[in-house]
């Protein structure tokens, strides 16, 4: 039987991953996973009550236990890593190898903070910081992480394209 294709989108919060990958997945015909949409399944409770009841670092654990777990099915899937994902989970290189195929969604720091200043509510890790702090919390931020998200096999500028040309981008790794 052909190999499992199993392709893992990295990049920070609101680049796209989860919309881009269920996109990915469906020229593909394979199915899509969501790293947050798992948690909160097998959790039962959304990402801001795990972080808000349990704090941040049972979120983190609990990220590291799922992907593993997702990453040793054997089955072909577009998998969405949450943003914080490669920065916390301590067997990065070995998740990128069995992933196969990993993909960094990348963003500028003017498009962040565009995408992200009106989500601020509804993401546990901006929620409360000021509009005009944003800049500088996100780009330290990306600073940090970075490193972690340029380990990713390929890299794709996300910049002003739409959803089908990122697909045909990625998909042009593919083949
Ligand atoms: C996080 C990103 C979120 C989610 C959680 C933490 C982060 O995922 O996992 O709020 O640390 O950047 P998305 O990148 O899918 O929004």
């Amino acid at each position: 039987m052909a190999k499992d294709l199993k392709v893992v989108l990295l990049g920070y919060m609101g680049s796209g991953k989860s919309t881009v990958g269920d996109a990915l997945a469906q020229k593909l015909n394979i199915p899509f996973k969501d790293l947050d949409g798992v948690i909160q399944e097998k959790e039962g409770k959304t990402i801001s009550q795990l972080f808000h009841e349990k704090g941040e670092l049972y979120f983190r654990k609990k990220e590291a236990y799922y992907l593993n777990q997702v990453l040793d099915l054997e089955a072909s899937f577009v998998l969405a890593l949450g943003g914080g994902t490669p920065c916390y989970a301590n067997n990065m290189a070995d998740v990128l190898q069995k992933a196969g195929t990993s993909i960094y969604l990348k963003m500028t720091l003017t498009e962040l903070v565009l995408r992200l200043e009106g989500q601020r509510d509804t993401r546990p890790l901006i929620k409360g910081i000021k509009e005009g702090d944003l800049p500088e919390f996100i780009g330290k931020h990306l600073f940090e992480r970075a490193p972690f998200y340029q380990r990713a096999l390929h890299t794709v500028n996300v910049a002003d394209k739409s959803v089908e040309a990122l697909v045909e981008e990625i998909a042009s790794f593919l083949v």
